[in-house]
């Protein structure tokens, strides 16, 4: 008999291409578009932030989650629920419409409310569901934005029967991120006349912190690679969270990320200019001599060109980079495209590497989709070297884009590029260990070698692009998982 298809609330910050500012939208988006592919009844809901581009969307009021409101601590929010269709994609998305709180030019602030803006986000995820008559098997929530749901369902929410027997799963893109407030705000988490419910050794430090509430209340963790599930256990990555996860070792999974095979296809890739796949690779030279050309780099196809996609985050290994890069420009022929923004410091370090380099460094700051798929398709390596990486997107990307990957083994890195072994002809990338910056400088330096190796450079190319890592494995584990949480007989 086939299985019922399961009722599914996915409440996340970022969902791409509404709202997007790393692998967490891209995860919320093609984890969502799977599960309803395969039948699954699934309301996505993330905030109506005015930096969303409406341009090309067709949104409507649902004329059934018009004018509401709801009282969070002292604030009385009203708002209303508008649907929308993802571009090249069935799914409905629901778009929580406050314009209090979400007409801010960036999707997060660090504004004095920031965590109302999400504390509503996770209680209108419940009350939505309320409000359709929707008793979802799974409430799947995303981050600290949305870990609060969790401890809703088990407390303000206990009394409603439409819940009795859902359960709610929290997975953890970056525990680098927790929501960390002062205790003030108990009054706003509905939480002041029950801090009992909270972690006590926070509220005695005066603070609250949602991730971890997330932690002690989710039936099921999961975060997104099978390494960064063993290393957050540990002190050197929990982030102060290890005690806890160790206690619900039990309830971890990790699950790497899958990819968005229709958005990141070099066959089909509108944004550059090349199309090109594993059978007819011709294209991605041509993608080479149009970017290099575009960002005004001297362009010759004898020149490695090293790609960087990144937001500027220690996270993202950029010390390093710093100090092993400026060196080694010096002594080896390679040219750099890098796109990102973040950290000032890192920012201004590429400023200037660009404007000592100018044939040889370009670099992009801000954010962009059209030129982030033109470095993969471009480049003929892509560098990675984080200082830890719960899964990470780009490495996938460039395995499908035929562009190697330079990464160092941490997370989902880890779990997705092998080091290429010239006398086996086994690999897909290069991969080193320490994170120090000998240890990328010998990457880099491998990196190089091969390059000039065409043979093993074809071989190395051929095989991360045979690669398969889309959802249809990976988003099988979830279906899996989430059956295995609801009560029997479901
Ligand atoms: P993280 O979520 O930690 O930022 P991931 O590798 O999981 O890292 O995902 C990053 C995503 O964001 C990828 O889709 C990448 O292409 C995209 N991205 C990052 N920075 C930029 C940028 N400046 N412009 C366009 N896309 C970017
Ligand atoms: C986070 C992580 C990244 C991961 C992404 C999607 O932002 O930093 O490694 O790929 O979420 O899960």
């Amino acid at each position: 008999m086939p299985e019922k298809p399961l009722k599914i609330c996915l409440v996340s910050s970022e969902l791409t291409p509404l709202a997007k500012t790393g692998g967490l939208a891209d995860v919320s988006a093609a984890l969502s578009a799977f599960l309803d592919n395969k039948g699954h009844d699934i309301r996505v809901l993330i905030p109506f932030y005015s930096a969303i581009d409406t341009k090309s969307l067709e949104i409507a009021p649902d004329p059934s989650l018009q004018n509401l409101s709801i009282r969070i601590g002292n604030h009385h929010l009203n708002y209303s629920i508008d649907t929308t269709t993802l571009p090249n994609k069935a799914l409905k998305i629901y778009l929580l419409r406050c314009p209090e709180l979400y007409d801010r030019p960036s999707i997060y602030t660090d504004g004095s409310d920031e965590h109302l803006r999400f504390i509503l986000l996770s209680r209108v995820a419940i009350e939505m569901c309320q409000h359709m008559g929707f008793a979802p098997d799974i409430f799947h929530c995303h981050d600290w934005h949305t870990a609060l749901t969790p401890l809703y369902l088990k407390t303000l929410y206990a009394w409603d029967s439409l819940f009795e027997n859902t359960r709610s799963v929290l997975t953890i893109h970056n525990i680098g991120y927790q929501g960390i407030f002062d205790a003030r705000i108990l009054h706003d988490m509905g939480m002041q006349d029950s801090p009992e419910n909270l972690y006590q050794e926070d509220l005695a430090l005066g603070r609250v912190n949602f991730l971890k509430t997330g932690v002690l209340y989710s039936d099921l963790l999961t975060t997104v690679s099978p390494t960064y599930a063993n290393e957050i256990l540990g002190s050197t990555y929990g982030m102060g969270l290890q005690d806890l996860l160790r206690q619900r070792q039990d309830s971890l999974v990790g699950i790497l990320n899958g990819m968005d095979t229709d958005e990141w296809n070099p066959r089909k890739d509108a944004l550059i200019p090349y199309p090109y796949d594993a059978r007819d690779i011709s294209g991605k030279k041509e993608n080479k001599q149009a970017l290099m050309q575009e960002l005004e780099l001297d362009s010759n196809d004898d020149i490695p060109l090293l790609g960087i996609v990144s937001r500027l985050t220690s996270q993202k290994g950029i010390d390093l980079i710093q100090q092993v890069v400026p060196k080694l420009i010096q002594q080896r022929r390679f040219a750099l495209a890098v796109l990102g923004s973040g950290e000032p410091r890192y920012e201004k370090f590429f400023g200037e590497l660009q404007g000592r380099y100018r044939n040889h460094v370009c670099f992009y700051r801000g954010f962009s989709n059209k030129l982030a798929h033109m470095i993969e398709a471009g480049s003929d390596m892509f560098l990675m070297p984080s200082q830890f990486e719960p899964c990470g997107l780009n490495q996938m990307y460039s395995l499908r884009y035929g562009t190697v990957p330079i990464v160092r083994r941490t997370g989902g890195l880890a779990d997705s590029v092998q080091l290429f072994e010239p006398s086996s002809g086994k690999g897909t990338g290069i991969v080193f260990d320490d994170y120090s910056a000998s240890a990328l400088e010998w990457a880099l330096n491998a990196a190089l070698d091969l390059y000039q190796d065409k043979k093993s450079w074809r071989k190395l190319v051929r095989n991360g692009m045979a690669m398969d890592y889309s959802w249809k494995h990976q988003g099988q584990i979830y279906i899996d998982l989430f059956r295995q949480i609801l009560p029997t007989g479901k």
